[in-house]
């Protein structure tokens, strides 16, 4: 792999362990001002310091991202169709390479619609994308979107959406966490990567980011579950927690939990009432059982950067007191299922 293309996938996941943070910021290409990034500057600074990389449009770097802080910068290429449009399918290449190398872009993002009505279209634009961006060594994320179709997120459709997307040249691949993840994982030669997806209550979110982790998921690319959260920082930190320094669930929602007492609710600069996260799980989950601090698996095949990680802030050092450190030779549980949300209409589509 050419020096420049290794360098930048470094940057994105990084090189010691393989996983990467990273924070999804471009919903406004097509569902305009999405509830809590109405204004993407405030949406944006204060969570830029915990992610690995910012996963946003150029209307948005150029606006709203501060180019004096180095964060690595995925840039999303393709567009066309809004929520309201006929077919969210008919995207095309909307950014040229010459501004994403001006941009200074890290990696490039686009999606593709396997199944879809502009499915044809949109392969062979990653294909056509892959060639011209391998020319500047500038890795590709090719993002399996499922339109409004959120049922279409198994094991059988995912697999085969992101081994396409990998067969097609895509450097790295963005899908959904379902129900045997392993499988999705393991017929793709190139890092997954997973959206978190609409809102759901945070312990689920945080759920939702371990079973992907221990599944061989390189990271995730969570956008809502973390600033449509009424604690968006003690949200990234946690998430980081378990990418990062291999947090299990309990320990996980354990530091949540500690960072919402120090962090204001919100936007209104007020502490939490009570002191308390957002609990409202359903109640058919606050039974399940909770894996018991096994290692997140690594996933042997897939292409690992071995630059030296970029200096990043390191925003939690501290393991959970009276939690033992994770052994290496713990058996692994099966992941905990999650319950898929159901979003609401305006909600519909993800990527
Ligand atoms: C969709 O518009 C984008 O590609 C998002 O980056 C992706 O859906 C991840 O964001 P979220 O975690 O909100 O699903």
């Amino acid at each position: 792999m050419d020096w420049g293309l290794k360098n930048r996938i470094a940057s994105i996941l990084k090189p010691n362990n393989g996983r990467g943070v990273m924070l999804a910021v471009d919903h406004g290409y097509f569902l305009g001002p999405t509830e809590k990034l109405e204004v993407p500057k405030k949406t944006i600074a204060p969570l830029v310091k915990y992610c690995d990389s910012l996963m946003v449009t150029r209307g948005v770097v150029r606006t709203s991202v501060d180019p004096n802080f180095p964060v690595p910068i995925v840039l999303r290429v393709s567009g066309g169709s809004s929520i309201i449009g006929e077919d969210l399918s008919n995207e095309e290449i909307t950014t040229s390479i010459k501004d994403a190398i001006r941009i200074n872009a890290s990696a490039l993002a686009m999606s593709i619609f396997v199944g879809a009505k502009y499915e044809h279209n949109s392969l062979v634009n990653l294909g056509n994308l892959v060639n011209e961006a391998q020319e500047y060594g500038l890795p590709v994320l090719a993002v399996t979107a499922v339109g409004k179709e959120l049922e279409k997120r198994d094991a059988r459709y995912l697999s085969l959406s992101c081994r396409i997307a990998a067969e097609f040249g895509a450097h790295m691949v963005k899908t959904y966490y379902c129900e045997n993840f392993e499988k999705v994982v393991s017929s793709c030669p190139v890092p997954v990567i997973v959206a978190g997806g609409p809102k759901i209550p945070e312990r689920d979110a945080l759920a939702l980011t371990y079973n992907s982790i221990r599944a061989g998921a390189a990271g995730v690319d969570m956008g809502r579950n973390i600033w449509q959260s009424q604690y968006p920082i003690p949200m990234i930190r946690a998430v980081r927690a378990i990418i990062h320094s291999n947090y299990d669930l309990n320990q996980v929602y354990d530091l949540f939990q500690k960072l919402c007492k120090e962090y204001p609710i919100g936007n209104n600069n007020q502490r939490p009432s009570g002191n308390t996260p957002n609990q409202n799980r359903p109640q058919n989950q606050q039974s399940q059982p909770r894996p018991n601090q096994p290692k997140p698996s690594q996933k042997p095949n897939q292409q690992r950067p071995s630059q030296k990680p970029q200096p990043q802030e390191q925003p939690q050092k501290q393991k959970p007191q009276g939690q033992k450190p994770q052994s290496q030779k713990q058996p692994q549980k099966k992941p905990q299922q999650q319950k898929q949300p159901q979003p609401a209409a305006a909600q519909a589509k993800t990527q």
